[in-house]
Protein backbone atom coordinates (compact mmCIF):
# COMPACT_ATOMS: atom_id res chain seq x y z
CA UNK A 1 0.00 0.00 0.00
CA UNK A 2 1.21 3.42 -0.89
CA UNK A 3 1.54 6.39 1.91
CA UNK A 4 0.70 9.38 0.67
CA UNK A 5 2.69 12.19 1.54
CA UNK A 6 0.58 14.99 2.72
CA UNK A 7 0.19 19.01 1.74
CA UNK A 8 -0.24 19.86 5.95
CA UNK A 9 0.89 19.27 9.08
CA UNK A 10 -0.51 17.39 11.86
CA UNK A 11 -1.10 17.82 15.14
CA UNK A 12 0.86 15.47 17.46
CA UNK A 13 -1.07 12.26 17.37
CA UNK A 14 -2.52 11.73 20.74
CA UNK A 15 -1.97 7.60 21.05
CA UNK A 16 -0.08 5.32 19.03
CA UNK A 17 -1.81 3.33 16.13
CA UNK A 18 -0.95 0.14 18.00
CA UNK A 19 -3.17 1.19 20.46
CA UNK A 20 -6.61 2.15 18.29
CA UNK A 21 -6.72 -1.13 16.42
CA UNK A 22 -9.06 -3.43 17.45
CA UNK A 23 -7.74 -7.23 18.87
CA UNK A 24 -10.88 -8.44 18.71
CA UNK A 25 -14.84 -8.03 16.80
CA UNK A 26 -17.06 -11.02 18.21
CA UNK A 27 -18.12 -10.88 21.33
CA UNK A 28 -16.67 -13.81 22.96
CA UNK A 29 -15.35 -15.37 19.48
CA UNK A 30 -19.15 -16.62 18.05
CA UNK A 31 -18.34 -16.11 14.74
CA UNK A 32 -15.10 -15.88 12.31
CA UNK A 33 -13.56 -12.87 12.35
CA UNK A 34 -9.94 -13.32 11.09
CA UNK A 35 -11.13 -10.85 7.96
CA UNK A 36 -11.63 -8.21 10.47
CA UNK A 37 -8.58 -8.45 12.08
CA UNK A 38 -5.98 -8.68 9.28
CA UNK A 39 -8.00 -5.72 8.02
CA UNK A 40 -6.94 -3.41 10.92
CA UNK A 41 -3.59 -4.79 10.52
CA UNK A 42 -3.56 -3.73 7.08
CA UNK A 43 -4.61 0.24 7.72
CA UNK A 44 -3.00 0.51 11.25
CA UNK A 45 -0.28 2.76 10.14
CA UNK A 46 -3.10 5.11 8.78
CA UNK A 47 -5.28 5.15 12.37
CA UNK A 48 -4.50 8.70 13.83
CA UNK A 49 -6.22 10.02 17.16
CA UNK A 50 -6.21 13.31 17.05
CA UNK A 51 -7.98 16.37 18.58
CA UNK A 52 -8.08 18.45 15.39
CA UNK A 53 -11.31 17.02 14.93
CA UNK A 54 -13.68 16.49 18.23
CA UNK A 55 -16.74 15.43 18.53
CA UNK A 56 -18.16 18.96 18.79
CA UNK A 57 -16.71 19.42 15.23
CA UNK A 58 -18.26 16.37 13.18
CA UNK A 59 -21.80 17.11 14.80
CA UNK A 60 -24.26 19.68 14.49
CA UNK A 61 -23.35 20.68 17.67
CA UNK A 62 -20.48 23.11 16.62
CA UNK A 63 -23.22 24.48 14.04
CA UNK A 64 -26.05 24.96 16.68
CA UNK A 65 -25.58 28.78 16.77
CA UNK A 66 -23.34 29.53 14.10
CA UNK A 67 -24.58 32.14 11.93
CA UNK A 68 -27.01 30.79 8.79
CA UNK A 69 -25.86 27.12 9.79
CA UNK A 70 -28.42 27.43 12.78
CA UNK A 71 -31.21 28.33 10.87
CA UNK A 72 -32.48 24.99 10.59
CA UNK A 73 -31.86 22.63 13.08
CA UNK A 74 -30.48 19.53 11.11
CA UNK A 75 -28.82 17.45 14.38
CA UNK A 76 -27.07 14.80 11.53
CA UNK A 77 -25.48 17.73 10.50
CA UNK A 78 -21.17 18.11 11.05
CA UNK A 79 -20.14 21.89 11.66
CA UNK A 80 -18.66 24.04 9.89
CA UNK A 81 -15.35 24.37 11.09
CA UNK A 82 -14.69 21.10 10.32
CA UNK A 83 -15.73 21.92 6.53
CA UNK A 84 -13.49 25.16 6.67
CA UNK A 85 -10.71 23.02 8.41
CA UNK A 86 -10.71 20.03 5.49
CA UNK A 87 -10.96 23.13 2.48
CA UNK A 88 -7.81 24.30 4.30
CA UNK A 89 -5.91 20.86 4.62
CA UNK A 90 -6.88 20.14 0.93
CA UNK A 91 -5.88 23.46 -0.10
CA UNK A 92 -8.30 24.17 -2.14
CA UNK A 93 -8.61 27.47 -4.45
CA UNK A 94 -10.95 29.16 -5.98
CA UNK A 95 -12.38 27.29 -9.48
CA UNK A 96 -11.87 24.20 -7.59
CA UNK A 97 -15.68 22.28 -7.35
CA UNK A 98 -15.96 20.05 -4.02
CA UNK A 99 -18.76 17.29 -4.54
CA UNK A 100 -21.02 16.48 -1.54
CA UNK A 101 -22.87 13.83 -2.04
CA UNK A 102 -25.23 13.88 1.23
CA UNK A 103 -25.64 17.34 1.29
CA UNK A 104 -28.37 17.28 4.29
CA UNK A 105 -28.49 21.09 5.75
CA UNK A 106 -25.78 21.85 2.99
CA UNK A 107 -22.83 22.80 5.45
CA UNK A 108 -20.64 22.11 2.81
CA UNK A 109 -21.99 23.92 0.54
CA UNK A 110 -22.46 27.00 2.16
CA UNK A 111 -18.92 26.90 3.66
CA UNK A 112 -17.64 26.78 0.26
CA UNK A 113 -19.79 29.51 -0.96
CA UNK A 114 -18.24 32.18 2.17
CA UNK A 115 -14.82 30.74 0.69
CA UNK A 116 -15.26 31.63 -3.09
CA UNK A 117 -15.06 27.71 -3.98
CA UNK A 118 -17.26 26.09 -6.11
CA UNK A 119 -19.32 22.76 -4.89
CA UNK A 120 -22.11 20.63 -5.70
CA UNK A 121 -24.51 19.12 -3.44
CA UNK A 122 -26.76 15.86 -3.86
CA UNK A 123 -29.51 15.11 -1.69
CA UNK A 124 -32.74 13.60 -1.54
CA UNK A 125 -35.01 15.01 1.21
CA UNK A 126 -36.97 18.05 0.12
CA UNK A 127 -36.41 19.48 3.73
CA UNK A 128 -32.35 20.22 3.09
CA UNK A 129 -34.12 21.65 -0.17
CA UNK A 130 -35.54 24.37 1.38
CA UNK A 131 -33.28 25.22 4.03
CA UNK A 132 -30.58 25.42 1.27
CA UNK A 133 -32.57 27.63 -0.81
CA UNK A 134 -33.62 29.83 2.04
CA UNK A 135 -29.94 29.77 3.12
CA UNK A 136 -28.36 30.29 -0.37
CA UNK A 137 -30.13 33.75 -0.76
CA UNK A 138 -28.57 35.36 2.23
CA UNK A 139 -26.55 37.89 0.18
CA UNK A 140 -30.17 38.91 -1.99
CA UNK A 141 -32.71 39.64 0.76
CA UNK A 142 -34.12 42.77 0.98
CA UNK A 143 -33.58 43.88 4.98
CA UNK A 144 -36.08 46.33 4.59
CA UNK A 145 -38.64 44.06 3.27
CA UNK A 146 -37.94 41.56 6.05
CA UNK A 147 -38.39 43.72 8.73
CA UNK A 148 -41.46 45.06 7.60
CA UNK A 149 -42.87 41.43 7.91
CA UNK A 150 -41.23 40.76 11.29
CA UNK A 151 -43.53 43.89 12.08
CA UNK A 152 -46.62 42.90 10.04
CA UNK A 153 -46.40 39.20 12.10
CA UNK A 154 -45.59 41.26 15.37
CA UNK A 155 -48.99 43.06 14.95
CA UNK A 156 -50.76 40.67 13.76
CA UNK A 157 -52.64 37.47 15.59
CA UNK A 158 -53.08 34.42 13.67
CA UNK A 159 -56.88 33.88 12.75
CA UNK A 160 -58.48 30.96 11.53
CA UNK A 161 -56.11 28.98 9.15
CA UNK A 162 -57.93 28.04 5.71
CA UNK A 163 -56.17 24.63 5.15
CA UNK A 164 -55.52 22.05 7.39
CA UNK A 165 -51.71 20.48 8.52
CA UNK A 166 -51.05 17.73 5.47
CA UNK A 167 -50.52 15.22 8.31
CA UNK A 168 -50.09 11.52 6.92
CA UNK A 169 -50.67 8.55 9.22
CA UNK A 170 -47.66 8.64 11.45
CA UNK A 171 -47.67 12.54 12.09
CA UNK A 172 -51.43 12.32 13.18
CA UNK A 173 -52.13 14.53 16.80
CA UNK A 174 -48.46 16.07 16.61
CA UNK A 175 -49.91 19.21 17.43
CA UNK A 176 -51.81 20.91 20.18
CA UNK A 177 -55.05 22.12 17.91
CA UNK A 178 -54.18 25.59 18.59
CA UNK A 179 -50.60 25.65 17.85
CA UNK A 180 -51.90 23.11 14.45
CA UNK A 181 -54.11 26.54 13.60
CA UNK A 182 -51.84 29.28 13.87
CA UNK A 183 -48.81 27.32 12.08
CA UNK A 184 -51.90 26.87 9.06
CA UNK A 185 -52.89 30.08 9.40
CA UNK A 186 -49.26 31.75 8.82
CA UNK A 187 -48.95 29.12 6.46
CA UNK A 188 -52.02 30.58 3.99
CA UNK A 189 -51.57 34.01 5.27
CA UNK A 190 -47.91 33.99 3.47
CA UNK A 191 -48.69 32.18 0.58
CA UNK A 192 -50.48 34.90 -0.19
CA UNK A 193 -49.18 38.06 0.34
CA UNK A 194 -47.48 39.82 -2.44
CA UNK A 195 -43.82 39.50 -1.74
CA UNK A 196 -40.01 38.60 -2.81
CA UNK A 197 -40.21 35.10 -3.87
CA UNK A 198 -37.43 35.16 -1.22
CA UNK A 199 -39.09 36.40 1.32
CA UNK A 200 -41.76 33.56 0.98
CA UNK A 201 -38.83 30.90 1.09
CA UNK A 202 -37.53 32.17 3.79
CA UNK A 203 -40.93 32.53 5.89
CA UNK A 204 -41.48 28.23 4.78
CA UNK A 205 -38.34 27.92 6.12
CA UNK A 206 -39.10 29.61 9.11
CA UNK A 207 -42.14 27.88 9.81
CA UNK A 208 -40.72 24.72 9.21
CA UNK A 209 -38.02 25.13 11.48
CA UNK A 210 -40.16 25.29 14.51
CA UNK A 211 -42.79 22.47 13.93
CA UNK A 212 -40.72 20.50 16.56
CA UNK A 213 -41.06 23.35 18.81
CA UNK A 214 -44.46 23.83 18.64
CA UNK A 215 -44.94 19.90 18.46
CA UNK A 216 -46.10 17.06 20.97
CA UNK A 217 -42.90 15.69 19.33
CA UNK A 218 -39.06 14.81 19.74
CA UNK A 219 -36.59 13.56 17.49
CA UNK A 220 -34.66 11.05 19.27
CA UNK A 221 -31.95 9.41 16.63
CA UNK A 222 -34.07 6.72 15.13
CA UNK A 223 -37.54 8.11 15.97
CA UNK A 224 -40.55 10.33 17.13
CA UNK A 225 -40.92 10.28 20.65
CA UNK A 226 -44.47 11.10 21.19
CA UNK A 227 -45.38 12.98 24.53
CA UNK A 228 -48.00 11.96 26.98
CA UNK A 229 -50.58 14.39 26.20
CA UNK A 230 -51.07 13.60 22.64
CA UNK A 231 -53.77 12.01 21.47
CA UNK A 232 -51.87 9.17 19.92
CA UNK A 233 -50.51 8.15 23.29
CA UNK A 234 -53.46 8.82 25.00
CA UNK A 235 -55.63 6.42 22.65
CA UNK A 236 -52.79 3.78 22.39
CA UNK A 237 -53.16 3.70 26.53
CA UNK A 238 -56.37 3.16 26.00
CA UNK A 239 -56.34 0.34 24.34
CA UNK A 240 -53.17 -1.13 26.06
CA UNK A 241 -55.69 -0.64 29.01
CA UNK A 242 -58.47 -2.63 27.63
CA UNK A 243 -56.07 -5.58 26.42
CA UNK A 244 -55.06 -5.50 29.83
CA UNK A 245 -51.51 -4.33 29.35
CA UNK A 246 -50.02 -1.01 31.18
CA UNK A 247 -50.12 2.00 29.69
CA UNK A 248 -46.33 3.52 27.87
CA UNK A 249 -45.35 6.00 29.84
CA UNK A 250 -44.39 8.87 27.20
CA UNK A 251 -42.68 11.63 28.19
CA UNK A 252 -43.45 15.21 28.77
CA UNK A 253 -42.52 18.04 27.36
CA UNK A 254 -43.50 20.39 29.30
CA UNK A 255 -45.53 23.73 28.38
CA UNK A 256 -45.22 24.43 24.76
CA UNK A 257 -44.46 27.26 23.37
CA UNK A 258 -46.33 30.04 21.57
CA UNK A 259 -46.22 29.69 17.53
CA UNK A 260 -45.95 33.39 17.26
CA UNK A 261 -43.56 34.15 19.58
CA UNK A 262 -41.14 31.36 18.86
CA UNK A 263 -41.67 32.37 15.10
CA UNK A 264 -40.59 36.41 15.61
CA UNK A 265 -37.76 34.65 17.35
CA UNK A 266 -36.59 32.50 14.73
CA UNK A 267 -36.93 35.56 12.50
CA UNK A 268 -34.85 37.67 14.72
CA UNK A 269 -32.15 35.45 14.59
CA UNK A 270 -32.27 35.05 10.79
CA UNK A 271 -32.54 39.07 9.96
CA UNK A 272 -30.23 39.31 12.67
CA UNK A 273 -27.57 36.88 10.44
CA UNK A 274 -28.66 38.14 6.98
CA UNK A 275 -27.88 41.57 8.21
CA UNK A 276 -24.52 41.07 9.27
CA UNK A 277 -23.36 38.89 6.74
CA UNK A 278 -24.58 41.12 4.00
CA UNK A 279 -21.58 43.48 5.59
CA UNK A 280 -19.22 40.76 4.52
CA UNK A 281 -17.50 40.60 1.39
CA UNK A 282 -17.38 37.24 -0.40
CA UNK A 283 -15.84 35.72 -4.09
CA UNK A 284 -18.63 34.87 -6.13
CA UNK A 285 -19.24 31.25 -6.83
CA UNK A 286 -21.34 29.01 -8.03
CA UNK A 287 -22.69 26.07 -5.90
CA UNK A 288 -25.91 24.06 -7.01
CA UNK A 289 -27.56 21.64 -4.72
CA UNK A 290 -28.97 18.39 -7.13
CA UNK A 291 -32.48 16.44 -6.42
CA UNK A 292 -32.66 12.84 -6.09
CA UNK A 293 -30.63 10.17 -4.84
CA UNK A 294 -27.18 10.35 -5.52
CA UNK A 295 -26.90 6.16 -5.97
CA UNK A 296 -28.76 7.55 -9.42
CA UNK A 297 -27.78 10.74 -9.89
CA UNK A 298 -23.62 10.60 -9.35
CA UNK A 299 -23.35 7.91 -12.37
CA UNK A 300 -25.08 10.92 -14.63
CA UNK A 301 -22.40 13.16 -13.65
CA UNK A 302 -19.80 14.35 -15.91
CA UNK A 303 -15.99 12.66 -15.17
CA UNK A 304 -12.79 13.86 -13.58
CA UNK A 305 -14.44 17.49 -12.98
CA UNK A 306 -14.26 17.38 -8.81
CA UNK A 307 -11.23 18.52 -6.47
CA UNK A 308 -12.73 17.20 -3.46
CA UNK A 309 -15.40 15.18 -1.71
CA UNK A 310 -16.50 16.58 2.19
CA UNK A 311 -19.64 14.62 3.26
CA UNK A 312 -21.00 12.13 6.09
CA UNK A 313 -23.38 9.36 4.52
CA UNK A 314 -26.01 8.17 6.55
CA UNK A 315 -24.43 5.91 8.97
CA UNK A 316 -25.61 2.14 9.53
CA UNK A 317 -27.07 3.15 12.88
CA UNK A 318 -31.24 2.01 12.00
CA UNK A 319 -31.76 5.87 12.28
CA UNK A 320 -34.83 6.61 9.44
CA UNK A 321 -34.68 10.36 8.32
CA UNK A 322 -37.82 9.68 6.93
CA UNK A 323 -39.46 9.16 10.10
CA UNK A 324 -37.78 11.52 12.64
CA UNK A 325 -38.59 14.19 10.02
CA UNK A 326 -41.77 13.33 9.66
CA UNK A 327 -42.99 16.74 10.26
CA UNK A 328 -40.93 18.44 7.92
CA UNK A 329 -41.83 16.54 5.02
CA UNK A 330 -45.51 16.22 5.33
CA UNK A 331 -45.68 19.69 5.68
CA UNK A 332 -43.51 20.63 2.92
CA UNK A 333 -46.60 18.10 1.49
CA UNK A 334 -44.56 14.79 0.52
CA UNK A 335 -47.24 13.07 1.18
CA UNK A 336 -47.77 9.03 1.84
CA UNK A 337 -46.31 7.96 -1.10
CA UNK A 338 -43.81 10.00 -1.30
CA UNK A 339 -42.37 9.49 2.01
CA UNK A 340 -42.38 5.71 0.87
CA UNK A 341 -40.18 6.61 -1.84
CA UNK A 342 -37.80 8.49 -0.16
CA UNK A 343 -37.69 5.70 2.38
CA UNK A 344 -37.10 3.17 -0.15
CA UNK A 345 -34.25 6.29 -2.18
CA UNK A 346 -32.43 6.93 0.93
CA UNK A 347 -28.92 5.24 1.57
CA UNK A 348 -29.70 1.32 2.99
CA UNK A 349 -29.66 2.43 6.78
CA UNK A 350 -33.00 1.31 8.20
CA UNK A 351 -34.24 -2.35 9.02
CA UNK A 352 -37.02 -1.62 6.38
CA UNK A 353 -34.51 -1.29 3.58
CA UNK A 354 -35.46 -3.29 0.71
CA UNK A 355 -32.95 -4.49 -2.08
CA UNK A 356 -31.54 -1.98 -4.18
CA UNK A 357 -30.06 -4.33 -6.62
CA UNK A 358 -32.62 -4.50 -9.51
CA UNK A 359 -33.17 -1.33 -10.12
CA UNK A 360 -29.26 0.09 -9.96
CA UNK A 361 -28.87 -2.58 -12.39
CA UNK A 362 -31.97 -1.13 -14.41
CA UNK A 363 -30.49 2.21 -13.92
CA UNK A 364 -26.69 1.44 -15.34
CA UNK A 365 -28.10 -1.02 -18.08
CA UNK A 366 -30.41 2.51 -19.29
CA UNK A 367 -27.17 4.45 -19.15
CA UNK A 368 -25.25 1.97 -21.55
CA UNK A 369 -23.25 0.94 -18.49
CA UNK A 370 -24.40 -2.91 -17.23
CA UNK A 371 -20.82 -4.21 -17.53
CA UNK A 372 -19.42 -1.28 -15.20
CA UNK A 373 -22.75 -2.60 -12.70
CA UNK A 374 -21.34 -5.78 -12.71
CA UNK A 375 -17.80 -4.58 -12.34
CA UNK A 376 -18.54 -2.91 -8.90
CA UNK A 377 -21.46 -5.19 -7.80
CA UNK A 378 -18.18 -7.68 -7.74
CA UNK A 379 -15.69 -5.69 -5.86
CA UNK A 380 -18.25 -5.42 -3.43
CA UNK A 381 -19.56 -9.11 -3.21
CA UNK A 382 -15.76 -10.54 -3.21
CA UNK A 383 -14.48 -8.35 -0.55
CA UNK A 384 -13.61 -10.83 2.27
CA UNK A 385 -14.17 -7.99 5.03
CA UNK A 386 -17.85 -7.88 3.95
CA UNK A 387 -18.80 -11.28 3.61
CA UNK A 388 -17.19 -12.21 6.75
CA UNK A 389 -19.47 -9.41 8.55
CA UNK A 390 -22.52 -11.05 6.64
CA UNK A 391 -21.73 -14.72 7.79
CA UNK A 392 -21.16 -13.30 11.60
CA UNK A 393 -24.43 -11.29 11.41
CA UNK A 394 -26.44 -14.61 9.99
CA UNK A 395 -24.76 -16.27 12.97
CA UNK A 396 -25.82 -14.26 15.41
CA UNK A 397 -29.36 -13.70 13.87
CA UNK A 398 -29.58 -17.82 14.30
CA UNK A 399 -28.69 -17.65 18.06
CA UNK A 400 -31.77 -15.23 18.79
CA UNK A 401 -28.95 -12.39 19.21
CA UNK A 402 -30.14 -9.70 17.06
CA UNK A 403 -33.43 -8.37 17.72
CA UNK A 404 -34.27 -7.39 13.87
CA UNK A 405 -34.04 -9.34 10.90
CA UNK A 406 -33.92 -5.99 8.67
CA UNK A 407 -30.46 -5.75 10.43
CA UNK A 408 -28.70 -8.38 7.88
CA UNK A 409 -29.78 -7.13 4.28
CA UNK A 410 -29.35 -3.44 5.81
CA UNK A 411 -25.97 -3.87 6.54
CA UNK A 412 -25.26 -5.72 3.43
CA UNK A 413 -27.29 -2.90 1.48
CA UNK A 414 -25.27 -0.15 2.64
CA UNK A 415 -22.02 -1.17 1.77
CA UNK A 416 -23.42 -2.34 -1.76
CA UNK A 417 -24.77 0.85 -1.81
CA UNK A 418 -21.64 3.08 -0.34
CA UNK A 419 -19.56 1.00 -3.00
CA UNK A 420 -21.50 2.65 -5.56
CA UNK A 421 -21.06 5.49 -4.35
CA UNK A 422 -17.39 5.79 -4.21
CA UNK A 423 -17.40 4.24 -7.61
CA UNK A 424 -18.68 7.27 -8.88
CA UNK A 425 -16.94 9.38 -6.93
CA UNK A 426 -13.75 7.59 -7.82
CA UNK A 427 -14.99 8.23 -11.77
CA UNK A 428 -16.16 12.19 -11.20
CA UNK A 429 -13.27 13.78 -9.49
CA UNK A 430 -9.87 14.54 -11.00
CA UNK A 431 -6.77 13.18 -10.44
CA UNK A 432 -5.25 14.52 -7.21
CA UNK A 433 -8.81 14.43 -5.32
CA UNK A 434 -8.94 14.18 -2.10
CA UNK A 435 -11.83 12.40 -0.63
CA UNK A 436 -12.91 13.24 3.30
CA UNK A 437 -16.01 10.86 4.58
CA UNK A 438 -17.23 11.17 8.59
CA UNK A 439 -19.00 7.53 9.76
CA UNK A 440 -19.16 6.12 12.79
CA UNK A 441 -18.32 2.26 13.18
CA UNK A 442 -20.96 0.18 14.92
CA UNK A 443 -22.34 -3.14 16.39
CA UNK A 444 -24.79 -5.44 16.08
CA UNK A 445 -25.57 -8.59 18.31
CA UNK A 446 -21.76 -8.44 19.76
CA UNK A 447 -20.16 -7.83 15.95
CA UNK A 448 -18.07 -5.05 15.46
CA UNK A 449 -18.74 -3.61 12.51
CA UNK A 450 -15.30 -1.41 11.34
CA UNK A 451 -17.36 0.85 8.49
CA UNK A 452 -14.34 3.05 8.50
CA UNK A 453 -11.77 0.54 7.05
CA UNK A 454 -13.96 -1.87 5.65
CA UNK A 455 -15.01 1.55 3.69
CA UNK A 456 -11.50 2.28 3.10
CA UNK A 457 -10.69 -1.54 1.65
CA UNK A 458 -13.47 -0.91 -0.75
CA UNK A 459 -12.20 2.56 -2.43
CA UNK A 460 -8.97 0.66 -2.37
CA UNK A 461 -10.32 -1.62 -4.51
CA UNK A 462 -11.89 0.81 -6.44
CA UNK A 463 -8.58 2.88 -7.01
CA UNK A 464 -8.33 5.21 -4.27
CA UNK A 465 -5.04 5.60 -2.55
CA UNK A 466 -5.86 5.43 1.37
CA UNK A 467 -4.01 8.48 3.25
CA UNK A 468 -5.63 9.28 6.77
CA UNK A 469 -8.16 7.43 9.21
CA UNK A 470 -8.15 9.99 11.52
CA UNK A 471 -10.18 8.79 14.75
CA UNK A 472 -11.90 11.44 17.15
CA UNK A 473 -10.62 11.05 20.92
CA UNK A 474 -14.21 10.64 21.95
CA UNK A 475 -15.53 7.27 21.68
CA UNK A 476 -18.77 6.63 20.08
CA UNK A 477 -20.90 4.93 23.34
CA UNK A 478 -23.27 1.21 22.54
CA UNK A 479 -27.48 1.10 22.54
CA UNK A 480 -28.00 -0.06 25.95
CA UNK A 481 -29.14 -3.19 24.74
CA UNK A 482 -25.72 -4.10 22.76
CA UNK A 483 -23.84 -2.96 26.58
CA UNK A 484 -26.45 -4.92 28.38
CA UNK A 485 -25.97 -8.10 26.75
CA UNK A 486 -22.41 -7.67 25.11
CA UNK A 487 -20.50 -5.35 27.12
CA UNK A 488 -19.61 -2.23 26.85
CA UNK A 489 -16.91 -1.35 23.66
CA UNK A 490 -15.84 2.32 22.62
CA UNK A 491 -16.02 2.27 19.31
CA UNK A 492 -14.59 4.44 16.74
CA UNK A 493 -16.05 7.40 15.16
CA UNK A 494 -13.88 8.15 12.19
CA UNK A 495 -12.89 10.81 9.39
CA UNK A 496 -11.19 8.47 6.35
CA UNK A 497 -9.00 10.56 3.82
CA UNK A 498 -8.36 8.95 0.77
CA UNK A 499 -7.07 10.47 -2.91
CA UNK A 500 -7.64 9.69 -6.35
CA UNK A 501 -3.86 8.87 -7.89
C1 LIG B 1 -25.32 12.50 7.79
S1 LIG B 1 -26.42 13.40 6.79
C2 LIG B 1 -25.40 14.63 6.07
C3 LIG B 1 -25.38 15.89 6.86
C4 LIG B 1 -24.59 17.00 6.22
N1 LIG B 1 -23.17 16.72 6.20
C5 LIG B 1 -24.85 18.30 6.97
O1 LIG B 1 -23.91 18.96 7.42
O2 LIG B 1 -26.02 18.64 7.15
C6 LIG B 1 -26.72 12.32 5.44
C7 LIG B 1 -27.66 12.89 4.40
O3 LIG B 1 -27.75 11.98 3.33
C8 LIG B 1 -29.07 12.09 2.79
N2 LIG B 1 -29.32 10.90 1.96
C9 LIG B 1 -29.64 9.65 2.35
N3 LIG B 1 -29.74 8.83 1.30
C10 LIG B 1 -29.50 9.59 0.20
C11 LIG B 1 -29.48 9.30 -1.19
N4 LIG B 1 -29.73 8.08 -1.66
N5 LIG B 1 -29.19 10.32 -2.02
C12 LIG B 1 -28.95 11.57 -1.57
N6 LIG B 1 -28.96 11.89 -0.26
C13 LIG B 1 -29.23 10.90 0.62
C14 LIG B 1 -29.93 12.19 4.01
O4 LIG B 1 -31.19 12.74 3.68
C15 LIG B 1 -29.08 13.10 4.89
O5 LIG B 1 -29.44 14.44 4.71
Amino acid sequence: MRQQSLPWQFDEPLSDPEELVRTSFSHDGVSPQSARLALEQRYMSLLEETDKFDRRLVSYQGNKRAMLHSWFKYREGFSAQLVEQLIEDFDLKSGDTILEPFSGSATTLLVARSLGIDATGLEILPVCHLAWEAKSHVYEYDLDELVRLFDMIRTTNPGRASAPFPHIVITESAFPAEAENALMFYTGWFEQLEISSQAKVLLRLALTSILEEISYTRKDGQYLRWDIRSEKVQSRNQQRLANGKKPVKGMNKGHLPDVKQVLLDVLRIYIDDIHKLQKKQYSPSQQRLMQGSTLEILPTLDPDQFAAVITSPPYCNRYDYTRTYALELAYLGAGEEGIRALRFDQLSCTVEHRSKADVLREHYRSLDQEARFEQIWDIVQSNLVFNEINRALAIRWERGEINNQGILPMVEGYFTELTFVFAEIFRTCRSGAQIAFVNDNVRYGGEIIPVDLLSTDLAVQLGFEPVKVYVLPQRKGNSSQQMGRFGREALRKSITIWRKP
